[in-house]
């Protein structure tokens, strides 16, 4: 596991973009594992800065986000499939039929079975992660066995109460009860895992994730068992580490 500890979220953000950059150059058909939330909008806005200045292409490249919010159309303003539209792909060149997001609608199991089959079949090179206050990875809560693959899953209430503070106007009520989730053995099964964290409501699972037990109380605490992971954190969600 490596760590890094920067000053901001925009240099921590920097690093990251370098991270996925090297990645699409050196394998420019990557598969790459996507997230959304708080915690990549700035890497996103470096990755589409880079395309305007240096047009690092995406042509070839396929894309697995990790979740989505269970009963929303991918046309839905708070949808994981309209940030990712949004905050990224509209900006670069990615194929539309590139592109993958779970479905939050129709028959969820079906849909479950077929993103399995898919991720089995193509792998993802490289898997970008948030993490949860209560230190879920995708939407995987406190709890789930880490031989899980994608499923429905309800929402902690924190969960809905974190996601509603910068999104969903700041009203929890809007916020799904439930999603749909890559499981933790799908992120396992990446080759690379990158996972960044920022702010003091981090600090907790980044402890344990860094330090502490694994245990499926904290779900990020699994890839201390994935042999390549890259952490960027800023000094907020670096403060409860002990081993300096
Ligand atoms: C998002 C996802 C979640 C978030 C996590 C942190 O696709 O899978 O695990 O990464 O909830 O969210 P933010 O970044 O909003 O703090």
């Amino acid at each position: 596991m490596k760590l890094i500890i920067a000053d901001s979220y925009e240099a921590a953000s920097l690093e990251a973009s370098k991270i996925l950059l090297e990645q699409i150059k050196e394998n420019p058909s990557s598969h790459l594992g996507l997230a959304t939330g708080s915690t990549p909008l700035k890497l996103y806005e470096y990755m589409v800065a880079d395309f305007k200045e240096n047009g690092t292409s995406y042509k070839d490249i396929k894309s697995f986000n990790l979740d989505e919010y269970f009963g929303l159309e991918g046309t839905h303003p708070q949808s994981y499939r309209y940030f990712m539209m949004e905050n990224l792909f509209n900006h670069v060149d990615i194929l539309p039929e590139n592109i993958h997001v779970p479905a939050g609608q129709g028959d969820i199991q079906e849909n479950c079975d077929a993103y399995n089959a898919m991720l089995a079949t193509e792998g993802v090179d490289l898997q970008l992660l948030g993490i949860g206050s209560n230190g879920h990875i995708g939407f995987n809560e406190p709890g789930t066995p880490f031989t899980q693959v994608t499923h429905c899953i309800e929402l902690e209430e924190g969960t809905r109460q974190d996601n509603a503070r910068l999104f969903f106007d700041g009203n929890i009520d809007e916020v799904p009860t439930h999603a749909v989730t890559m499981g933790i053995k799908n992120i396992m099964d990446s080759k690379k895992v990158l996972l960044m964290a920022f702010g003091e409501n981090k600090a907790e699972p980044i402890r344990v994730l860094v330090e502490g037990e694994v245990s499926v109380d904290v779900p990020a605490s699994v890839l201390q068992n994935h042999p390549d992971v890259t952490i960027i954190i800023d000094k907020a969600a670096a403060s409860k580490l002990t081993k300096k």
